[in-house]
């Protein structure tokens, strides 16, 4: 008969429940062995056409660090974090495994910029999951987007490798745990068979009663989305890091 596990393992479906974004980290390295346990989580993760259309750069430099938190509307929480990874779409591996066995690369822009930021989506949430099971801290960092350019210089990528997020990880300050936020109805992004196109008033109000905690939530997706917002900022820094990383997707008839 087997031996009881000394350990028991937590269950992810409860990092699921108990999950928030968390911007206050101690000053404490991760236990001995969990970033490994971590990073393997990321790499289990499916991948399109066994593509591995992903990597992930780990900023372990402090000074390199810091630059990029400035980059990434100073955000302290990149400084605090335990690990720091960037999340980068890439193409660069696959093509040179193609061309190395005599392939002529065949894919477009598109099919990188999609595949790719599914493939590297799948590896960090894995990471995520992994690392909240393990009672971990995490944040995404969206703003990378406002600097994707200068970001991709700084690390180095060649083509076919674009920065999609930063990911931090690491020990929780529980003083500052902050709150759950909520998600929207369930049955306003969940449907079967078909689409119901057309939000009625009702819907659209239920939405906002159930996002609006302390504040109106149009007041968070209005500063992101609409005229004038973050998002808006960011097209143009999208479009020269897409040329400058060349992925820019062709014309096609
Ligand atoms: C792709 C992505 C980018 C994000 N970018 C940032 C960011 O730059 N800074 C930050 O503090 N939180 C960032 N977040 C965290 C979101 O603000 C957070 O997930 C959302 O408000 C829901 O809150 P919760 O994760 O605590 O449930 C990002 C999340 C995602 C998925």
């Amino acid at each position: 008969m087997n031996e009881p596990l000394p350990v028991t393992f937590p269950s992810p479906l409860t990092a699921f429940a108990e999950h928030r974004s968390v911007r206050f980290f101690q000053a404490t390295p991760l236990a001995p062995g969990d970033l490994d346990l971590i990073v393997e989580a990321g790499r289990r993760a499916p991948t399109d056409a066994q593509g591995h259309m992903y990597s992930l750069v780990r900023i372990t430099d402090a000074a390199l660090r810091d630059r990029l938190a400035t980059l990434c509307a100073d955000q302290q929480h990149i400084r605090d974090a335990a690990e720091f990874f960037v999340v980068c779409l890439d193409v660069h591996r696959l093509r040179q495994l193609v061309e190395y066995r005599d392939g002529e690369w065949g894919m477009g822009g598109r099919i990188a910029l999609i595949y790719g930021t599914s493939d590297a989506t799948m590896v960090a949430q894995n990471m995520v999951v992994a690392a909240e099971t393990l009672g971990y801290g995490t944040c995404y960092i969206g703003a990378v987007q406002n600097n994707t350019d200068r970001i991709a210089r700084e690390l180095n990528l060649p083509a076919g490798v674009l920065p999609l997020y930063g990911l931090c990880i690491g020990v929780i300050d529980r003083e500052k745990l902050p709150p759950l936020r909520p998600r929207l109805p369930r049955e306003l992004c969940f449907f079967e068979n078909r689409y119901t196109a057309g939000y009625t008033d009702a819907e659209l109000e239920l939405a906002y009663e159930t996002m609006s905690v302390k504040r109106d939530w149009y007041q968070s997706i209005g500063a992101y989305f609409a005229r004038g917002g973050t998002m808006e900022k960011r097209e143009p820094v999208m479009a020269r890091a897409w040329r400058q990383q060349h992925l820019e997707p062709e014309t096609v008839e």
